[in-house]
């Protein structure tokens, strides 16, 4: 009988065109070094267990440091966010900051960044599959590996980006850097359904944050308003920076709850992240922010927290 599918996955013919592909398209992709349990490996051979509870319940923490002119930008803040995930999950650190910091390291040489950024996942590792956690000398999942990525020349930054409001359906621990990203991935696929870029995600009718990064807005005087620290979100590392660079340039911040009406009437809007920086924010529910152009005060914190974090990586 003649076969439905014209190249099953795995005929010869369909093999060849995925390899093409994968050479012509992914190259960096195929070709990182990715750590894996103590060990480097080419990226085909980077496998973890099926009973990995990272897989099975989202028992995992992660976080993503940025890597600009091959160096690391707040190491040490995104070890601190680390450490405290960690340990709000009762896990333990599986190396000490001089192993963690020879694994970022160790991944931007071999594979080559110069621009891009470094994740880590922490799990707490394989077991028989149980809600319970499994005897605390299981050993922890430890995963790493980099992505190339044009961070200062990045075009969003100078067309600004649109976004959509979203109901907060996350947990009540957004402060822990969990694995759990479903509602993040929801929003964002919801947001370009849209013809947005992103999503800020509100619950009981204030803006949290973005769906991965913090919200702000600009008063008409000036003042710059992002959400208090809470467990409601997550204490962002360039947020921590950036707020540093607002206070350096004698700009007022405000850290309370802001409505999603109050951001629609600000003057300006940006989001931060370690993959984004500041990014100016333009539109909101098909709404114009300001002039609906990238404003001076996101433009300058962005400029500041660049050359600030080019200073300062290691
Ligand atoms: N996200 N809020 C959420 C929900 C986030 O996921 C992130 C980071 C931030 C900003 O944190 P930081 O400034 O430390 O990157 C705020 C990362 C970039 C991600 O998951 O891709």
């Amino acid at each position: 009988m003649k076969s439905a599918v014209a190249n099953p996955p795995n005929s010869p013919t369909m093999q060849t065109a995925i390899t093409v592909t994968r050479s012509a398209c992914r190259e960096d992709f195929v070709l990182r070094t990715i750590f894996v349990n103590h060990q480097y490996v080419a990226e085909a051979d980077a496998k973890i267990s099926v009973f990995d509870r990272g897989f099975l319940f989202a028992d995992a923490v992660y976080e993503i440091t940025s890597v600009m002119e091959g160096k690391l930008v707040d190491f040490d803040g995104h070890l601190a966010r680390l450490k405290l995930s960690l340990g709000e999950l009762d896990m333990g650190l599986p190396l000490n900051r001089e192993q963690l910091l020879d694994v970022h390291r160790q991944l931007v040489e071999r594979n080559r960044i110069k621009e891009g950024l470094v994740y880590m996942q922490i799990t707490r590792g394989a077991a028989e599959r149980d809600f319970a956690f499994p005897p605390p000398d299981t050993p922890q999942t430890i995963v790493a590996f980099t992505q190339k990525k044009d961070l200062i020349d990045n075009p969003a930054a100078e067309k600004g980006i649109k976004i959509v409001t979203l109901a907060d359906l996350r947990w009540g621990r957004c402060d822990i850097k969990t694995v759990q990203l479903l509602c993040a991935s929801l929003g964002k696929m919801e947001a370009k359904n849209h013809g947005a870029d992103d999503a800020w995600l509100v619950a009981e009718g204030y803006v949290t944050e973005g769906t991965s990064n913090n919200a702000y807005i600009v008063k008409s005087d000036g003042v710059i308003v992002t959400r208090n620290l809470s467990h409601r979100i997550l204490s962002g590392i360039t947020r921590n920076a950036v707020l540093k660079c607002a206070e350096h340039l004698k700009m007022k911040v405000e850290q309370r709850p802001f409505t999603v009406d109050e951001a629609k009437g600000a003057l300006e809007a940006f989001c931060t992240s370690a993959t984004t920086f500041v990014l100016p924010i333009v539109e909101i529910d098909g709404e114009k922010v300001g002039s609906g152009m990238p404003g001076p005060v996101a433009r300058k914190l962005r400029e500041i927290y660049i050359s600030e974090s080019l200073g300062s990586a290691i």
